[in-house]
């Protein structure tokens, strides 16, 4: 694996590669690996020629600055794994790098409400600093295939739309949520659990299951307070537990049977604040 912290050497070999005919799969990360991130490097390696990770943790999309100091880093045993997994070229840049003073804007894209649900309204300006990162990186790597994973179900939805509304040239794919056995979700947030807390994290996911065997069966709305208070009761501070349309993310009025649905949960337990999703239709 190669090992590459500046932009002009990535692009010397990123052109070789396309020259011999390589399609790129590139896998954006800001490092902590575990399972989750890796299942996108092997769907990566499945489905192109070379593979590109990329470990930076981005400042532009942490709105709340405590959160950036306490994101866990831990580049020795990532740079371990993706050489296990078989990638074939780590990006370890720095946000100088990144945002030289050129290209230091943040995009301007209408993302409409897509920015304003769910996450979106309790992390402002999350979003716009992760377009403005993916963006720049999918310029840097000239990547065909980018991989994300489906545990952050809006920011999947959201780089969708950049793709489309800036009719980039690289195909976006979708790998599945990957969990610890009890099913908590794998979050590299998850290692600043305290044994409580991880214990009775699994909660999560039941809850989640739950609302899919309750979707037609009970009113949308009572579902989702149920969900809130049972995480209450548990001793977790939930910002939200919202059965939504999978596409829009906005709330459902009457559900119909071909719509897809979507529940989404952002839960604080103590002061590490885990994400989770299920597509319930
Ligand atoms: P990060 O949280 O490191 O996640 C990198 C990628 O791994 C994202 O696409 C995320 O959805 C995926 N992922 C995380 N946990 C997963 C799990 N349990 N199962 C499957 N996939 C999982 O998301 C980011 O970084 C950043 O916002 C980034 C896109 C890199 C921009 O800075």
């Amino acid at each position: 694996m190669l090992l590459i912290s500046t932009v002009a050497e990535l692009q010397k070999i990123i052109l070789e590669q396309k020259k011999a005919g390589k399609t790129i799969g590139f896998v954006p990360t800001m490092g902590a690996l575990h399972r989750g991130h890796l299942s996108l490097l092997e769907a990566a390696k499945d489905q192109s020629d070379y593979t590109i990770c990329s470990i930076f943790v981005n400042p532009t999309q942490f709105n709340d600055p405590k959160d950036l100091t306490k994101y866990p880093r831990t580049p020795e045993a990532d740079q371990a794994a993706l050489e296990a997994g078989g990638c074939d070229l780590l990006f370890m840049p720095t946000a100088k790098e990144v945002y030289p003073d050129s290209k230091s804007e943040k995009l301007k894209l209408d993302l409409g409400h897509l920015d304003q649900v769910l996450e979106g309204a309790f992390r402002p300006g999350h979003f716009a600093g992760v377009v403005q990162v993916v963006d720049r990186l999918l310029d840097i790597t000239m990547a065909d295939l980018l991989f994300m994973g489906q545990k952050d179900y809006q920011q999947f939805a959201i780089i969708r739309t950049l793709i489309e509304s800036q009719n980039k040239a690289v195909e976006l794919v979708m790998g599945p949520t990957v969990r610890e056995n009890d099913g908590l979700a794998m979050s590299s947030r998850n290692v600043r659990l305290t044994p409580a807390n991880r214990e009775k994290a699994p909660i999560i996911y039941q809850l989640l299951q739950q609302a899919k065997a309750d979707l037609g069966r009970e009113p949308i709305a009572s579902i989702e307070q149920q969900q809130q208070k049972t995480l209450e009761k548990m001793g977790f501070r939930p910002e939200y537990f919202s059965i939504v349309d999978a596409k829009t993310l906005l709330p459902i009025n009457q559900l119909k049977s071909d719509q897809s649905v979507v529940a989404c949960v952002a839960v604080w337990a103590g002061d590490v604040r885990l994400i989770d999703n299920l597509i319930l239709q």
